[in-house]
């Protein structure tokens, strides 16, 4: 395997480790050497991937841990150098979504939105800089979305909580500039997990996506172990993805057309995959 051993021994905290990507994510750095620490909230969930880490002969620790709650991370963050002796990569992946046209978006869900997407993010990455500083090392992976470079319906509110994250990584990667610690960001476009699945429940949704078109989580966890490796600065899902957003800074109304243009073929596929 392309991969094996390029962590080995490296300390890697994964959040959003009970599920999709984020799960993927840490059992993948499991297999390629890291010690792994799982974030998220389920306790049940993290105790079942740390055991499929320690099936495959890997090493887990299980940090049950809000992210919203800013003193839970700093206490997470504590709880893995205690173990680990130190954090050398921290992946933020912890997020949520609630679809909806921006039309009837309802405060509680942006909120709820910001408070992981955003705000979640924001805690882990300064306790990720507050640690590897000082240390003088360091890799940070923002786990944002193709849907947080151009906004798209039903995913008004999460985009804008992603492009939000995305301003953040991109002022943090300034401050960050010519020092020892890398902040990337993986910019995935629709990936085959519980969050497409529970997504799916609205209509909006379910007749703009076809199923078939969504990317295993293992296309991320390629990214993800591409922007730590080679300490790139942003990757898309698949690669190229962002492409649009560049058309779209020249030219806003052809990106329009563009977008309008792949949501008609895209509901067109969606139909013909549901058979309608
Ligand atoms: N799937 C896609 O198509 C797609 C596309 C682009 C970007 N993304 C991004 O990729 C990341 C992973 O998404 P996914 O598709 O793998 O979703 P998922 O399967 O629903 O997993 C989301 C993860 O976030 C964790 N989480 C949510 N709220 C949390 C909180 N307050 N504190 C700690 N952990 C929390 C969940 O764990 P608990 O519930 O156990 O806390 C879970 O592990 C997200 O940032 C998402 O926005 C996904």
């Amino acid at each position: 395997m392309a991969w094996a051993d390029a962590f080995r021994d490296q300390s890697v905290l994964v959040t959003g480790a009970s599920s999709g990507i984020g799960r993927a994510t840490a059992v993948a750095f499991a297999a390629a050497g890291a010690r792994v620490a799982l974030v998220a909230r389920r306790r049940p969930q993290l105790d079942e991937v740390a055991a499929e880490v320690a099936a495959a002969g890997g090493r887990a620790l299980v940090v049950p841990t809000d992210v919203t709650d800013r003193g839970a991370v700093a206490d997470c963050f504590a709880t893995v150098v205690r173990a680990h002796g130190g954090v050398d990569v921290v992946v933020n992946g912890a997020g949520v979504l609630v679809p909806g046209p921006v039309a009837t978006l309802r405060d509680d869900d942006l909120d709820a939105m910001l408070r992981v997407n955003l705000f979640g993010a924001l805690f882990v990455m300064q306790e990720a800089m507050a640690h590897m500083r000082p240390r003088g090392a360091g890799v940070i992976v923002n786990v944002a979305s193709l849907a947080g470079r151009r906004g798209v319906s039903p995913l008004g509110g999460y985009c804008a909580t992603k492009f939000a994250l995305i301003g953040l990584t991109e002022a943090l990667r300034s401050e960050l500039h010519g020092g020892p610690v890398h902040v990337g960001l993986v910019l995935p476009g629709v990936i085959d997990t519980p969050m497409v699945d529970a997504a799916m429940q609205d209509p909006d949704f379910l007749a703009l996506w076809p199923p078939a078109l969504s990317m295993a989580p293992s296309w991320v966890v390629w990214a993800i172990f591409a922007t730590v490796r080679f300490r790139l600065v942003e990757v898309s899902v698949p690669p190229g993805a962002a492409t649009l957003e560049k058309l779209g800074a020249l030219a806003p109304g052809l990106a329009d057309t563009v977008v309008e243009w792949a949501r008609t073929t895209l509901q067109w596929m969606a139909g013909r995959s549901r058979g309608a």
